[in-house]
Parts: structure tokens; sequence; C-alpha cells
């Protein structure tokens, strides 16, 4: 089929397209498999034919189609404490709300209704490829898979590994490092059978935690894991002063050399957070051209701090964004771009009143809404090493059409002094689900 559709993406960094009336076209696997531009001398017969089988799609004035969102961070168990206890720090908020409600994902049951509900809730943010963390349990883990395929969500899933009896509470714990490794293992192999027909869409991830809560027997099996499957990875990395300060103290190493080390890091793995990194850290993601997954608001409760963005984005760094469920409230992928930018602003202007103005902030810091956008698409799709965030040849088309003006929600253009700009930021900053008119994945419409 084909679409017709006045289309905004960002093939460079840091700039914006917004191409009117564009003709793309899909093919049968879902891909896109050629995009015109009005001018273009084939266009008009094109568009003749398409519309002559009935196989067009026209998206109305007024409404914009987007790339579809990437969240490289979302806690699907943490779902139903989305906007609990975000006033405690890391430490106890993990072992007063986290454990106890994800170990209840030993109940399929339970697990089967949430995990319909978080998977749906981000399709209609728009979110068309999330990377979960799933909890410890194998096969509800898997069920968290099987329902991505069911609701038609590009999804990268793991399940945790912890095992480390000393920061892992008794009743959430994986006994031993065999067992982990052994139920891991099977877990991959089950989601790469569960997805093998049907084109890839639900991809397994390799999933500790972070470096408190895991063994180093278990880190490094699970790097084995990663390098002899050729998997994803994600983690928590350099997320707050205490974790980072952990690993230092136990290994003498940050966590980024730790995950180096143990074999865990190639050129698909996602570090969530990592706002603490030194300069050889950056160097390292970068050698093994690993990503970071930018959660920007649980930044603001588990770090109290704000991601140097501007710095990571100049160093090349690939980096995309996250919701980080329930580490910040918001499913919405448009909520942490608005969130990275203002949080850039932040740290520009500095906050701290008592200082004089002319000691405050650090000069030149923010990033644009452009470059939020870029990081919540393009970015996304470069750290997962997946073809997604883009308008172009041969990337999947995972498509959203935003609806302005519809009479229920914020968002409001006035076309006759609103620029492609100014559309582009009140879609960041004001789209809420009920604005998403219209989602893709893979060239299939699920909403
Ligand atoms: N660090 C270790 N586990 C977690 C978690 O579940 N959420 C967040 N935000 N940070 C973590
Ligand atoms: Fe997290």
């Amino acid at each position: 089929f084909a679409v017709l559709a006045d289309c905004f993406h960002c093939p460079v960094k840091g700039e914006f397209e917004f191409n009117i009336d564009w003709l793309l076209l899909i093919d049968h696997q879902g891909n896109i498999a050629a995009t015109y531009p009005p001018q273009h001398p084939e266009y008009a017969d094109l568009l003749a034919a398409f519309k002559r089988n009935d196989s067009l799609q026209v998206i109305p004035k007024g409404e914009y189609l987007l790339p579809g969102l990437v969240d490289l961070h979302c806690h699907a168990p943490q779902w139903p404490q989305a906007g609990k206890g975000l006033d405690l720090p890391l430490y106890d908020w993990l072992q007063n709300y986290t454990f106890p409600l994800e170990n209840r994902y030993s109940d399929n049951d339970f697990a089967a209704n949430v995990y319909q509900d978080v998977t749906k809730t981000l399709l209609a943010n728009g979110t068309t490829s999330a990377v979960y963390f799933a909890s410890i349990h194998r096969q509800s883990t898997e069920l968290l898979a099987q329902t991505c395929l069911n609701v038609g969500q590009r999804a990268f899933v793991g399940k945790v590994n912890m095992d480390n009896s000393d920061q892992c509470p008794a009743y959430y714990c994986e006994p031993s490092v065999t067992q982990a490794i052994d139920d891991t293992e099977l877990f991959v192999n089950n989601v790469f059978e569960l997805a093998g027909n049907q084109s890839r869409l639900v991809h397994p991830v390799i999933t500790p935690r972070f470096v408190p809560s895991c063994t180093s027997e278990l880190l490094q099996q699970l790097g084995g894991l990663v390098q002899r499957y050729d998997l994803h990875m994600q983690t928590h990395c350099s997320e707050s002063d205490w974790a980072r300060d952990y690993s230092i103290q136990h290994y003498g190493v940050s966590d980024v050399t730790i995950y180096a080390d143990m074999g865990l890091l190639n050129n698909k793995s996602i570090l969530a957070h990592s706002i603490f990194l030194n300069q050889a850290d950056i160097e390292k993601i970068n050698q093994f051209k690993a990503g970071i997954g930018h959660c920007p608001l649980s930044n603001m409760y588990f770090a109290n701090a704000a991601m140097p963005a501007r710095e990571l984005l100049d160093h090349g760094v690939q980096i995309g964004l996250g919701s980080d469920i329930a580490g910040a409230p918001s499913p919405s992928i448009f909520r942490a771009s608005f969130d990275a930018v203002s949080h850039s602003r932040v740290r520009e202007e500095g906050v701290d009143i008592y200082l004089p103005a002319s000691e405050r902030g650090t000069a030149n810091a923010r990033i644009s809404f452009v470059e939020a956008f870029w990081m919540a698409t393009v970015g996304g799709g470069q750290v997962l090493d997946a073809k997604v965030g883009l308008f172009e040849q041969g990337y999947h088309f995972d498509a959203i059409v935003i609806k302005a003006n519809s009479g229920i929600g914020n968002l409001r253009i006035w076309p006759q002094f609103d620029s492609a700009k100014d559309i582009l930021e009140k879609i960041i900053t004001l789209a809420q689900p009920e604005n998403v008119a219209k989602v893709w994945v893979q060239g299939k419409a699920v909403i």
C-alpha cells in the first residue's frame, strides 16, 4: 500500500524535515520500499495507480505522520506502581515498592493483565518500539514477549537477572548462578522460537539489573550468553552516586568498565541512565558502539542530577530516550523529550539562587526540541541497531499519525502563523494519547 501524508522526521541530528504531500510506498513485509516527493516524475502516475487499487491511505490535512517513538527503558511489571513513592531515594523505593511488586509476577494471571495494559498504553502514546525489563520470572516474561506480538508492538524483552543476596531481598533473588543462566538461556531460545515467523518483531535481551544486584560470576556468564548468541543487553548504568560508588568500592572500576570486562557490551547494548560518566567511560561506550537510554525525569528523582545530554550528543555517543516506568510516572516518549529539553535548560541556567547569576549554570548546555525528537526516533533506532526512526527506503514502516485541533486534548495548531518547527514543537510538548490517531508497526495498523 501507499501513504500520502505531511511528514516530519530527522535524517540529520539537530535538524528536521517537513515533507508535504509525500508518498511512501510500503512493501508486503511492512518495510518502506520508496519515498516520493510531489516533484518526482513518477509521482502522479503512482498516486493514481494506488488510488485506483484502493490501496492509498490519505492522511488528512491537519494531521501529521511521524516516525513511531522508541522507548529504550521501561519496567513493564512496575506499571501498577507508576506515580507512587517518587519522593523516596532509589534504595528505599526499590525495597519498599518495586521488589514486592515485581515478585508478584510469579503469578501468570496477574502478569497477563498488567502486560496487556502496559503494552497497549505505550502504543496508544505512540511508542512503536519498546525495550522492556520484566521480572526474574521466566514464564511471565515470555508472556510479555507473546503479548507484544499479540498487540503488534516491536519489543526487546528481558528476563531480569539478580542473584546477590547481600542486595536483593531473600524473597526476590535468583537462587544460584547455574539456575539463573539455564533459565535465561531457555528464555532466549523460547523468544527466538516465538518471534521466528513474525519478521523478528520481538527480541530477547540479556538483563542484569545493575551491578549491585548481581554477583560477578553471574555478570560473567551473562556476558558469555551475549557473545555466544550476539544478543541485545540492557542494564542500569551510573544512575546514582550510590550505584556508581558501589561498583568502585567492590570492583575498583566504574560499572561501564565492569560491563565491558564481563563481555556484556556490544553495538546494541542499552545502558539506562548513564549520567555520572567520566571521559574514560564515554570513550569505552563509543568504542563498543553501545548506547544510552536517557530517562530525564527519573534522573531528577533517583540521581538528584540532570544528564549532560549536550556533551554526550556532541561526543557522538549513541543516545535515545526512555520512560523508565515507574522511576518516572509517564509512559510517553513525547514527555521524555520535553523533559530532556527542560533539564538541559536547567543545567544551562543553573538553579541555585544563592549563587550570583554570573556563576550559575553551565554555558551552552541546552539541547533543542528537534534534538530531543531525534533521540526519541533516530537515536533510539541507532541504539537498538534497528531500522526504525526514519522514513527512508529499507526502514521498517513504524509510524504514527498526530491529529491536532481534534476537540479533545490540548494540542492546537494555527496554520496561519505556526511554522513547521512550531508545529513539531507543539506536538512534542502537547500531544497526548487523544492526539495519536493511528499507529503502524512493521506496516501493520495496530491502532
Ligand atoms: N536500579 C535498579 N533497579 C532499578 C529500577 O527498577 N528502577 C530504576 N529507576 N533504577 C533501578
Ligand atoms: Fe530503570
